[in-house]
């Protein structure tokens, strides 16, 4: 495995008559530079790598976030939860229960 930590940050911009909503019209690119700078600045002993990605189809979940090798989706990710994710995905481990896909899923269903 190259990376310790692998995220990738749907950043898919529809064309604006498609009815489906895309992560890129949110702040999909917002989210990937907010991933990269405060990785950049903690500087952290692991190998990292925080990166765009096409469509992840959960799009009508909001802006959509996978982290390898976990393999955790979170969903309806906002810029002040990448703190949160980083602090405590990339660093302690621990996933951000209610941003797990399965969590916000089952939610939605009650
Ligand atoms: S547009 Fe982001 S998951 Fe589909």
């Amino acid at each position: 495995m190259i990376y310790d930590k692998h995220i990738f940050i749907c950043t898919n911009q529809r064309a604006a008559d498609v009815p489906r909503k895309s992560c890129g019209e949110a702040h999909g690119m917002g989210i990937v530079e907010a991933f990269k700078n405060k990785l950049k600045d903690l500087d952290l002993p692991i190998k990292l790598r925080a990166q765009k990605s096409g469509c992840l189809d959960i799009c009508d979940f909001g802006q959509t976030v996978v982290i390898y090798p976990e393999g955790v989706f979170y969903v309806g990710v906002e810029l002040n939860d990448v703190d949160e994710i980083i602090e405590e995905h990339i660093i302690n481990n621990r996933i951000v229960e209610r941003l797990k896909l399965e969590n916000v899923r089952a939610k939605r269903a009650q």
